[in-house]
């Protein structure tokens, strides 16, 4: 048996979004629901958490679990901007305490993708204004629910677009026109373009301004969320000193295969390295990671064509986790917490071997006397895998939607017993 340090966090991740249902003022309730939308399905009620979240978090205790990742929806709490709802505080007050009730620890995210569709309308993730914004909607929040909030994190995966930016990322829309780009039919373009005009509608944005706003990876936009984050940390270190303070970056296992050494060293730089500065306050680093990225000379290779794949058409690499948490050990002098890691997967079983070789590498870390504080699995529960809709199964636990009853996977008892034991 080996074993992990006495106090490690175990447990499981989850979204607002994703699994509480009829987020009605974000802004991907309005992306999902326009006329051409690129979503495969609406969200709807999701997997009605917002209502079943007592049940879900009881169901975590008994699994084993002691530890649960979960959002705040900005879009609940701060409505129209300026105005607070006290009935949304007084929800998420119920689900910190639920935990409290099950000795279970709460890690609260407090923006993972979704926005108001207010914030949006003043610019989104673009303007300069939004750093103060996200702070003062932080500060309402710690000032309201600090005392239960032992960990944060400012904002999930900062280093890749937010929101509306980052499915079009997915679609390899470059700024410029989307007539412009390689690989993409007819159909498909103007389906795209119908929905540019649909969004500079519901958005409020100049259909000539579409393309900037919706810019993916603009340098701009990642430093206004970086920015946000520094804010962020600096309003909830006043509100709320005792909280541990940190943000989430998505992270590929970059390896290089040989005549790739350049281009690795790149793409760490840019998935990574360039935003080291921005994070040496935080308290703690949020990392997660699903699988690999190698590199040849020229450029990102695609997946071997004998090798497993998931049902996101990651290949299926477990052993990415530990090699990443090696990494960042190495450039980053600060405690890490496993924020995601995970398969989407209907067969269960791949997921309990995933589990196991994840958790391998980074007991081998720990032994090597990096200091990693938890594991949070994605996700607590199958959900709404954003533009992809619920076909996508992450969840140790799974949920017909029909009924939205729970069904625990053998994953997640098998995942549970590893936190009972605090070994594998
Ligand atoms: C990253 C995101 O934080 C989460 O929202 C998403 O569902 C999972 N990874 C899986 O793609």
């Amino acid at each position: 048996m080996a074993h992990f340090p006495e106090g490690f966090l175990w447990g499981a991740s989850t979204a607002a979004h994703q699994v509480e249902g009829n987020n009605t003022n974000s802004d991907f309730w309005l992306m999902e629901n326009l006329e051409g939308s690129v979503f495969a399905e609406p969200s709807g009620s999701a997997v009605d958490h917002y209502i079943r979240f007592k049940e879900d978090i009881a169901e975590m205790a008994k699994m084993g679990l002691n530890a649960y990742r979960f959002s705040l929806e900005w879009a609940r709490i701060e409505p129209e901007e300026g105005q607070y709802d006290a009935a949304e505080i007084a929800h998420y007050r119920d689900v910190l305490l639920t935990c409290k009730e099950y000795q279970i620890t709460p890690i609260v995210t407090l923006h993972h993708f979704s926005s108001p569709q207010w914030l949006i309308r003043l610019g989104g993730w673009e303007s300069a204004e939004t750093p103060a914004k996200f702070a003062r909607y932080c500060t309402h929040v710690m000032r309201e629910l600090g005392e239960w909030i032992p960990y944060v994190c400012t904002i999930n995966e900062a280093n890749i677009s937010i929101g509306i930016k980052k499915i079009m990322k997915r679609y390899e829309l470059k700024s410029g026109s989307p007539g412009a780009q390689v690989g993409m039919n007819m159909e498909k373009m103007a389906q795209m373009q119908k929905y540019y005009m649909e969004l500079s509608k519901a958005f409020g944005v100049p259909p000539t301004e579409v393309h900037s706003f919706l810019a993916p990876r603009s340098e701009e936009g990642l430093a206004v969320i970086f920015q946000a984050h520094v804010a962020a940390r600096e309003a909830i270190r006043q509100i709320s000193p005792q909280t541990k303070v940190g943000v989430t970056l998505s992270l590929y296992d970059i390896q290089s295969a040989p005549g790739g050494e350049e281009n690795a060293k790149e793409a760490w730089q840019e998935e990574f390295l360039q935003f080291v500065s921005y994070l040496q306050e935080d308290d703690f680093f949020g990392l997660q990671n699903y699988t690999r990225a190698v590199y040849g000379p020229d450029g990102l290779l695609p997946i071997p064509e004998n090798a497993e794949t998931t049902q996101m058409g990651n290949e299926y690499y477990p052993e990415a986790l530990g090699a990443v948490v090696r990494y960042v050990s190495q450039h980053l002098k600060m405690p890490i917490m496993i924020t995601e890691n995970g398969v989407a997967t209907d067969d269960d079983t791949r997921r309990v071997a995933f589990i196991d070789r994840a958790l391998k590498g980074v007991h081998t870390c720990i032994s090597d006397g990096y200091q990693i504080l938890g594991y949070m699995h994605w996700s607590l529960m199958d959900n709404f895998e954003w533009q992809l809709g619920f076909s996508k199964r992450f969840g140790l636990i799974a949920v017909d939607r029909a009924t939205q009853e729970r069904t625990v996977k053998p994953s997640g008892y098998h995942l549970g017993n590893i936190a009972r034991r605090n070994a594998i």
